[in-house]
């Protein structure tokens, strides 16, 4: 049974997808069978992995039941995806028995033995397709970047975190708060820290010992349809993330001795 992660904040630009893919590659280069799934109508996940054609099924035609969920499964050289384009940004309009907030759930069934982990990508919205991804997950990992309007409207995630904690998800753990475009040199980053180290308290996880730096390898490699990986493992900000996705499995691994 797969272990599933969904990538969350709903602050855009903050490092979601870029983050998404290096757990999905990352975690595929340990030899770990992947399935990547976007729930951004933006649809950059299958850029970070390697998603050659543009046009393809969707997650959204295997949400809506018009193909099972293995034909709308895409292949790339790194795992497996359902990506997502602009249609999606209807929103989850789609006709299922069930509480629509476990459309996504009852979609993957079929395939979650198929896969060691599944990562999910989501928009910049706490909405109906965020809550389905929460609902079938059994961690959270939120990226923030480290500047001071990142922390505004975190209590709202908080909130949504504990509504569905309370209702449909009570097994739900955020793994930790993931630091991206830190600057250890800079006061800025380290008040960053310090807030992220509280809000962390307050809904029971970590900042991630790793944090991400910037480089210019994490923006460019999705253009070559590389991972940040096998495109320029040498840059200092591919190197966090590879500190990050060991802590990941690091962290997954003493939360199931626990
Ligand atoms: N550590 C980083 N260093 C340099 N550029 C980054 C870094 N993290 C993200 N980016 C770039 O910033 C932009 C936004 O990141 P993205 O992962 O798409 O954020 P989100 O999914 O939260 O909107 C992208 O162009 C991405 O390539
Ligand atoms: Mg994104």
């Amino acid at each position: 049974m797969a272990t599933i992660i969904t990538v969350s904040n709903q602050k855009g630009g903050v490092g979601k997808t870029t983050t998404s893919g290096a757990l999905a590659t990352g975690l595929a280069a340990e030899g770990k069978k992947i399935l990547g799934i976007d729930l951004d109508p933006q649809g950059n996940l299958g850029f970070c992995l390697g998603l050659e054609a543009t046009n393809g099924p969707t997650v959204l035609d295997a949400l809506k039941g018009k193909l099972p969920v293995r034909e709308a499964i895409r292949h790339t050289e790194y795992c497996d995806i359902l990506s997502s384009d602009i249609t999606l940004s209807n929103g989850l309009n789609v006709e299922r028995s069930g509480p629509r907030e476990c459309i996504l759930r009852t979609t993957i069934e079929p395939v979650i033995n198929d896969y060691d982990y599944i990562i999910i990508d989501t928009p910049p919205a706490l909405n109906l397709l965020t809550v389905n991804a929460y609902a079938v997950s059994d961690y959270l990992v939120i990226p923030m970047a480290s500047d001071i309007l990142s922390l505004v409207g975190l209590s709202q995630l908080k909130e949504t975190i504990d509504g569905i904690r309370a209702s449909l998800n009570p097994g739900l753990k955020v793994l930790g708060i993931l630091l991206t475009r830190f600057n250890a040199r800079t006061l800025l980053s380290r008040d960053v820290l310090e807030m992220a180290q509280q809000l962390a308290g307050q809904i029971d996880t970590v900042v991630f010992d790793a944090k991400i730096r910037t480089g210019v390898a994490i923006a460019e490699a999705p253009a070559h349809g590389e991972s940040i990986f096998d495109y320029n493992p040498r840059s200092s900000a591919v190197q966090d993330y590879q500190e990050f996705v060991q802590e990941v499995i690091g962290r997954i691994n003493s939360a199931k001795e626990a």
